[in-house]
């Protein structure tokens, strides 16, 4: 397709199909370059559909060796073959039975999507249009049919034959070939299919369910690394327990398989008892993952779990209802993960992730609704907004209800629509009904693109003793949406006496609630018997996903700061005063102007670090400045990275200067002692004892770089390694390549460990880092053919807010340039790369038309994927 006339798809045209498939034969006869595809399927008219002339099945780079009704062959003159599509002219109007047989070559399949070939084993993608790339088929997620899989495969290079379901019968077929057939009772959409055959190592492990199935465990991984696997089969044994526990979902089939593929455009797939990861999201141990990356295995393991219900059992009519699958389940991930770790710190670190990608997002020309009215490419549609925007929709359901509604319209959910493919108006029924709620504004979160403000003004009367709050929202225009409506936002909210507690509430003499919903543009609420000013708590827990201003001092959240009941605010508060203080001295940069006085935010700081602190992790996230994006989204337009990258680090170094020696004392005591431990307390205690070091080598002097080296040099864990590693990769120092040389040396053969050394030198702020991340694409621990390794140097380049943003416009050049030179190959992960783009209208003037022009030469290439072509029209439009 050319990129210059997309074909646009749109929600409103939506229409049942007029065919169904009840059940899919597949026979999959395996092959490097020329696999064998025969699919049965039977069909019949869907009485929902209209009555139609042809057939018409989705495929995409197929040949097509036969296709046969009934048995009987259908000719030419019956057939209309396109790139596209297949058509089959006056299909009969009762059941019947559609044979069709393709050749497909899985090592020609460079984008990994469909079934492909990596490191000698086949994989299949199928979401959101894969399986097309398999067989011709109604490839569209209302079309739900009971799956049927034969593999067959030669015994010595595929000894391991899965698919979806249960295993039914294995066998030997002569040639050194065999076969296993497996059979999935559960109807699914095609999206959910999933094959892999290969040489693969297993680790195995079972779970009994709450009703006492049996269920088989099995994680597989390459040849030698299932000692790395033990983390991710806990992770599954906890994540069928908690859903159980938390939300009374059971496992449905009698194995549950997880299988670690080099090769993935994605983080990982769900398909239905067989799930697809990226090895990243899989392997572990203390001697080559970090804690974060344990922490994102465990996250990323219950999230594909839980899709098991959020996703398979109940899944989607089309893909504008993607986030009625993402969204929940992402929110159900982060409960799981908040049961599991700290609540309020994954609340932290959350809302962190939410400003940084999908504020991010929704500020800029690639802004959508959580639920999209049209698109040109569904696969750029995996994004913050879908999925974190649209867990923040659910968490705010989930605040305005109550705890005991949300879970009644869960359970009702469940209930009505197993086996279906919904809509986002059938889940929000739910919770109408159990609530006897009206949730017509609330559907405005899914249809509104953009972050709502909220501006809130307080007035204390002494003299009635009343304190009010007035909040004023405005939801700003996005791409397609000039005007918005008022959205209904849930603030949490608690008033603070000057002991530190929460008072009481009291609105019109009667007790109230802590949940106000603002539903009309401006929303005032007097509170009654205040004896004194007490200090407003406002969106405690982030209780809705706004940018807030609001009229307190400094001091007053230099108050809250200290004592917050709400963690969350307690966080937020420091984050606020800090964010004032770096807004302050960028303007002083660019303007020559004076730097605002010293940061009392040291004082918040110096808490984290002080002996009594024992909630490191909490610590560690109230340590951690706001980034240099929070602070070009506070700023807004007019945006230079180099300023506020300036003023970050002068910040840190006035903090740094003030705290020494607590600092210096708190690195000390946090050492490591004993073995290394991925929980959370362990991680939250490095996480602390790292942002100590990082203020001690903050201005790059020799002291701190000492520090550094010497935990890098003594790291007994990666961890430590990593987190050493990056500190000194700061600075331009001698000591950084030398670490870097040495960190290669010791790991240049596992390339999970060379992504993260990559990884790091991409994200270093130094002027050399562009010439040195082009050499790196030369260098052997680079292969543009792997996602893992084009996101881990170019996908963090991207995300580098002073070097992708140099102001002579290299950046831009560089990463526009290697998406085009990615996109023939994979344009999926080419247009990822893009996502770096996503703010270039918020730049100063000069980076501005810098970041045009990249995109324009771009956008003038011929032959782009719709995949770039989408995002590039997009971003300029
Ligand atoms: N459903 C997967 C998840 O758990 C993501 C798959 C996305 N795949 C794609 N080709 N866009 O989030
Ligand atoms: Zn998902």
């Amino acid at each position: 397709m050319r990129a210059e006339d997309p074909q646009i798809v749109r929600l409103a045209d939506y229409r049942p199909s007029d065919f169904l498939i009840e059940t899919v034969d597949l026979d999959v006869n395996l092959h490097p370059t020329a696999t064998r595809v025969t699919a049965r399927l039977s069909i019949r008219p869907n009485p929902d559909g209209r009555e139609v002339a042809a057939l018409v099945l989705d495929g995409e780079d197929l040949n097509l060796v036969s296709a046969a009704i009934d048995g009987g062959a259908l000719e030419a003159d019956a057939l209309d073959v396109s790139p596209e599509r297949l058509t089959i002219a006056n299909p009969p109007r009762r059941p019947f039975e559609l044979t069709i047989v393709t050749e497909i070559d899985p090592t020609a399949n460079t984008r990994l999507m469909g079934l492909y070939r990596s490191n000698g084993a086949y994989t299949t993608q199928c979401e959101a249009e894969g399986f097309r790339r398999i067989t011709y088929f109604l490839d569209r997620p209302d079309v739900l049919a009971v799956y049927t899989t034969r593999v067959e495969g030669p015994k010595d290079e595929t000894p391991v034959l899965l698919s979806n379901g249960n295993l039914a019968e294995t066998g030997e077929v002569g040639d050194g070939r065999h076969f296993a057939v497996w059979h999935d009772p559960h109807p699914k959409p095609s999206y959910l299919f999933a094959l892999v055959a290969g040489d693969l190592g297993v680790v195995e492990d079972r779970f009994v369910t709450a009703s006492g199935r049996d269920v088989a465990l099995k994680v597989f991984v390459e040849h030698g690394r299932e000692d790395r696997a033990a983390y991710a089969m806990d992770a599954i044994k906890r994540s069928m327990r908690w859903d159980e526990e938390a939300f009374g979902r059971e496992y449905d089939l009698d194995v549950f398989m997880v299988v670690a593929v080099s090769h993935f455009n994605m983080g990982a797939m769900e398909n239905k008892g067989l799930n697809v990861f990226n090895d990243k999201y899989v392997l572990a141990s203390p001697e080559t993952a970090t804690d974060g990356d344990y922490a994102n295995i465990e996250a990323i393991i219950a999230h594909e779990y839980f899709h098991n219900w959020t996703g398979n059992r109940i899944t989607c009519r089309d893909w504008f209802q993607l986030c009625l699958k993402e969204g929940l389940t992402v929110f159900r991930d982060q409960e799981f993960t908040s049961d599991t770790r700290s609540r309020p710190v994954k609340r932290i670190q959350d809302v962190r992730n939410l400003r940084a990608a999908q504020f991010a997002e929704d500020s800029g020309p690639l802004a959508h609704p959580v639920r999209p009215q049209a698109y040109a490419e569904i696969n750029n549609f995996y994004t913050p907004t879908v999925y974190e925007k649209g867990a923040e929709v659910i968490r705010m359901l989930k605040v305005l209800i109550g705890p005991e509604a949300f879970k009644a319209g869960m359970d009702l959910y469940f209930d009505r629509h197993d086996g279906q493919a919904c809509t986002i108006e059938q889940f929000i029924a739910c919770f109408a009904e159990v609530s006897g709620r009206d949730f017509d504004q609330f559907m405005l979160w899914y249809h509104q693109a953009g972050t709502p403000s909220v501006e809130v003004s307080t007035a204390y009367d002494a003299a009635e003793k009343t304190f009010t709050i007035e909040a004023t929202q405005r939801v700003p225009p996005t791409p397609g949406q000039p005007t918005k409506a008022p959205a209904v936002i849930p603030m949490v909210v608690g008033l603070i006496g000057p002991d530190g507690r929460d008072l009481p509430l009291v609105v019109g003499g009667q007790p109230t609630d802590a949940v106000l919903a603002l539903t009309s543009a401006t929303t005032r609420v007097t509170f009654e018997g205040l004896k004194q000013r007490p200090v407003a708590s406002l969106f405690r827990n982030f209780s809705a996903p706004v940018k807030l201003s609001a009229d307190l001092t400094d001091d007053d959240y230099l108050f809250l700061a200290a004592n917050d009941p709400d963690p969350f605010n307690r966080w937020q508060a420091g984050q606020t005063v800090a964010l004032r203080n770096l807004v302050a001295r960028v303007a002083a940069l660019r303007t020559a102007g004076a730097t605002p006085e010293e940061p009392r935010i040291a004082d918040a700081v110096r808490r984290a670090f002080a002996p009594g602190e024992t909630d490191h992790a909490f610590a560690a996230q109230v340590a951690a400045l706001p980034s240099e994006g929070d602070v070009a989204r506070e700023i807004g337009d007019d945006v230079d990275p180099d300023a506020i990258h300036a003023a970050r680090r002068a910040l840190k170094g006035a903090i740094a200067a003030s705290l020494a020696d607590e600092i210096a004392a708190a690195y000390a005591r946090l050492e490591d002692t004993g073995p290394y431990s991925p929980d959370a307390a362990s991680a939250g205690r490095r996480a602390l004892k790292v942002s100590a070091l990082d203020y001690l080598a903050a201005d790059g002097g020799a002291e701190g770089v000492a520090l550094a080296k010497a935990l890098f040099d003594g790291a007994t864990n990666m961890t430590d390694r990593i987190m050493a590693l990056q500190v000194l990769s700061l600075h331009a120092a001698p000591d950084r390549d030398a670490a870097l040389d040495a960190f290669a040396a010791s790991y240049g053969s596992d390339p999970l460990l060379m992504d993260k050394w990559l990884l790091i030198q991409a994200s270093a702020p130094l002027p050399d880092t562009l010439d040195r991340v082009r050499e790196l694409t030369r260098s052997r621990y680079f292969d543009s053919g792997n996602p893992n390794r084009v996101r881990s140097l170019v996908g963090a380049f991207g995300a580098n807010p002073t070097q992708f943003n140099r102001a002579d416009g290299a950046g831009y050049a560089f990463v526009a340039e290697t998406a085009r030179a990615l996109d023939g190959r994979n344009p999926q992960v080419a247009a990822r790369l893009l996502g770096a783009f996503k703010t270039w209208r918020a730049l100063e003037p000069g980076r501005r038309a810098k970041a045009e022009d990249a995109l324009r030469t771009l956008s003038r290439a011929p032959g782009l994927s719709a995949d770039v072509g989408d995002i590039v029209r997009r971003a300029l439009g």
